[in-house]
């Protein structure tokens, strides 16, 4: 793909340069955060010098703050190419008041982009879908949804990582409760997360047909299904999802 350039070198922008493992162009705020990055992932950190960055760079991607996005624009001037914003809660519209000659595209990736197997949200309605797409491609799935649907879908995708370390982690220390080492506990349950997702994938999305193969009438696993439901898990996920709306 084009040269990328990365407006912010901080969380997001080291997941994703990781995962593209390609050189970039980097800036900061002035931590050194860019120099770093590109000390891992190669390319050239231009400082703070954002109207550097887009003289040079093919492609923007913006992975500052929200709040900086006017700041950051008022110093790019005249730049036509491809803006991928990765900013919570910042709509096309305001991408394209910020950036009017340039392509803008609405995307929400999550931390797993870093390991090539994030999923990434782009809204509907950006610029050069295609593009944007393959770009993305290279880190895991991308799904386009509409963009009055993005909050929901980065309630799920975007906080994911997040609510799978914590589920993993209440796991392991159950099962290190029960008498099992604590490294083999995290092997069975990052392997058991793995293959069931998998499994529920080749199943076509079918979960219930997932737990049944696994439970038999009254016994071990419906015990402990009854167990997590009794717990409130289903619930829990509805409270989670609440919690996030509105949420950018
Ligand atoms: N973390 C996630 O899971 C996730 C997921 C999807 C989207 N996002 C979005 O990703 C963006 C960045 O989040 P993050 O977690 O990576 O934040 P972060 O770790 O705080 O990094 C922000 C970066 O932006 C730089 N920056 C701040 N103001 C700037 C300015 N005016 N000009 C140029 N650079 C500026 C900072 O510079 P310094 O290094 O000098 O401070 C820092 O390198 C946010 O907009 C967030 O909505 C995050």
């Amino acid at each position: 793909m084009s040269r990328l350039g990365l407006i912010g070198a901080g969380n997001m922008a080291r997941g994703l340069a990781l995962g593209w493992g390609e050189p970039v162009l980097a800036t900061d705020s002035g931590s050194g955060r860019a120099a770093a990055l590109v000390a891992d992932v190669g390319g050239e950190s231009l400082g703070t010098d954002v109207a550097a960055l887009a003289a040079r760079a093919e492609v923007l991607v913006l992975c500052h703050k929200p709040y900086a996005l006017a700041d950051v624009a008022s110093l790019i001037t005249g730049f036509t190419g491809l803006v991928v914003s990765v900013l919570g809660g910042v709509s096309l519209a305001e991408l394209r008041t910020a950036y009017p000659e340039a392509s803008v595209s609405r995307t929400e990736p999550n931390t797993a982009v870093q390991v090539r197997q994030g999923v990434t949200l782009v809204a509907d309605g950006g610029d050069r879908p295609e593009d944007v797409r393959a770009l993305f491609a290279r880190l895991g799935t991308v799904t386009e949804v509409p963009e009055a649907s993005m909050p929901a879908a980065g309630g799920i995708s975007g906080v994911g990582p997040a609510y799978v370390a914590l589920v993993a982690e209440a796991w392991i220390d159950a099962a290190v409760g029960a008498g099992l080492e604590p490294e083999v506990a995290t092997e069975l349950v990052l392997g058991t997360l793995e293959g069931s997702a998998a499994l529920i994938r080749a199943q076509g999305g079918d979960t219930l047909g997932v737990r049944r193969g696994v439970t038999s009438p009254g016994g071990t696993t419906a015990r402990g299904l009854r167990a997590l439901v009794d717990a409130g898990v289903p619930s829990a996920f509805l409270s989670a999802m609440d919690a996030t709306k509105g949420n950018t």
